[in-house]
């Protein structure tokens, strides 16, 4: 078992790991000069924290429940990456309001970026994305394999990029930390999954939309796990072969809350309460375990 991050997939830039068959560190530099304009709304997230539901709740509340034709068009084309501009599209040139998707850390860009735009921000309590990257993990080229859950979880808590790219601490206390600073709409996977039309509401009063009742109910109906998973377009199934494993495994693997008590032993879970209390303790954010 190797303690190194597979080198041909990754490299590293400011810190940070990047799978390098879809980004390259110009590109990335590139973005210190990308022009944001007021109307931007961005969805930032530590990876398997809910960030393809956000894009597609969003999307579905920008195109009013798809009115528009939008689902003809993948998801992630209608909310692309800015880190991973895969198909190299002129962002330039998108008409306004343009809707983006990042997992980039506060640091990696100039904060000045973020004065101007709208964020939403989604956590997902860290033991739940702790699991469901492990699994992720499995059916991704770009992350390393190891086997041994307990192995997976110190590195993940350790946050040095060895089996994640990011550290969940650092991304989560980095963008907390600005809440007063920037336009950050906080939301978390928990109360997604408890009550998903308040959720939506929540959006659209963000993003200033005002849907009708059908839409909301559109929105509502399309954004949910199974109507998702029933959907190429919005499950990612087209995922760039570059990424994903020759081997079964869906991008949406379970969609649940509290997952992580069929995975985690007692001792296991106190190790992250352990570490939380101890790295939180300046910004101690209150997690929903389950509902
Ligand atoms: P699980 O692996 O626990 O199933 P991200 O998009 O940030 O990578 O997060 C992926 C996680 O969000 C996966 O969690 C996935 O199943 C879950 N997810 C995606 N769409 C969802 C939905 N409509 N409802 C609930 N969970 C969803």
């Amino acid at each position: 078992l190797t303690m190194e991050p597979s080198k041909e997939y990754l490299f590293t830039h400011k810190g940070f790991y990047f799978a390098a068959n879809i980004t390259t560190p110009e590109y990335l530099d590139s973005l210190e000069t990308f022009e944001i304009r007021d109307s931007d709304v961005f969805i930032a997230t530590y990876p398997k924290s809910g960030t393809v539901w956000t894009q597609n709740i969003l999307s579905l509340i920008f195109h009013e429940g798809h009115r528009n034709g939008t689902e003809n068009i993948d998801l992630m084309d209608r909310i692309p990456w800015l880190e991973y501009n895969t198909k190299h599209m002129d962002y330039s040139a998108f008409p306004s309001p343009r809707l983006f998707a990042t997992h980039l850390p506060l640091i990696c860009l100039r904060l000045v970026f973020f004065f101007f735009l709208q964020v939403i921000y989604v956590t997902r309590n860290p033991k739940d994305v702790l699991v469901s990257y492990f699994h992720f993990s499995k059916i991704m080229v770009t992350l390393e394999k190891v086997s041994d859950f307990n192995i997976f979880m110190e590195r993940f808590l350790a946050g040095k990029g060895k089996v994640s790219f990011l550290s969940w601490l650092d991304h989560v206390t980095g963008w907390h930390s600005h809440a007063e600073d920037f336009n950050i709409l906080f939301l978390t996977y928990e109360e997604m999954k408890k009550d998903l039309r308040s959720a939506v509401l929540k959006i659209c009063n963000f993003v200033g939309k005002t849907l009708s009742e059908k839409e909301v109910e559109s929105v509502v109906r399309q954004a949910t796990f199974e109507n998702m998973r029933k959907d190429p377009r919005a499950n990612y199934e087209n995922l760039s072969e570059f990424l994903r494993e020759k081997k079964p495994g869906y991008f949406l693997r379970k969609g649940t809350t509290g997952d992580w008590k069929n995975m985690m032993t007692v001792a296991q879970s106190e190790r992250v309460d352990e570490v939380l209390k101890e790295k939180m303790k300046n910004l101690p954010i209150k997690f929903i375990w389950d509902i």
